[in-house]
């Protein structure tokens, strides 16, 4: 049996009107949270976190993810938000900066590391750092700081120094 979905519509101007099907929708998980999206399947991430989340902490990093601003954790890995359409992140778990502090809002050992080491200027890169300074720490408990000049990440501020010592910071457990 059609459903009323399926029907064409002929409107008396003589246009005719496909109505689009209904969608079933995307299931997510983002920051232990559940959510599903039954907008636009190919809307890449980093617009579903900001504009329908209003989780605004990943920033855009051009077109091509230059920079590192966009940088969130997929099942664990590093990922740029810019080219992840949402259909491929069904089943799967997304952190974003914003799930980094615990849920009483004291900050992650790199979040609190970044501040103690003063390593935040406009703050536009920070998220992107903070994510990728996690996956590098993941791989690398002791990262050099050849690993550390590894990172995608950039910073018109300036502070990829004391970026860097906020990473040690936290691979000798706190310690500056
Ligand atoms: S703190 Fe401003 S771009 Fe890095």
């Amino acid at each position: 049996m059609a459903h009323a979905q399926d029907q064409i519509l002929t409107p008396r101007t003589g246009t005719t009107i496909v109505p689009e099907k209904m969608r079933d929708g995307v299931d997510l998980e983002i920051n232990g949270r559940s959510y599903r999206h039954t907008g636009d399947e190919q809307m890449p991430l980093l617009w579903y976190l900001r504009d329908v989340l209003r989780l605004t902490g990943t920033k855009y990093s051009g077109e091509h993810g230059e920079g590192g601003y966009d940088l969130v954790l997929v099942n664990g890995k590093l990922a740029s938000a810019t080219h992840l359409p949402v259909i491929e992140l069904a089943g799967k778990s997304v952190t974003t900066v914003e799930g980094l502090a615990a849920a009483d809002g004291k900050l992650h050992p790199l979040q609190q590391a970044f501040v103690d080491e003063d390593a935040i200027g406009c703050g536009y890169c920070t998220p992107g750092w903070l994510m990728a300074s996690l996956d590098l720490l993941n791989r690398h408990p002791q990262p050099s700081d050849n690993d550390i000049d590894q990172l995608p990440n950039l910073c018109r501020c300036g502070c990829q120094t004391r970026v860097r010592r906020a990473i040690k910071r936290v691979a000798n457990g706190g310690h500056a």
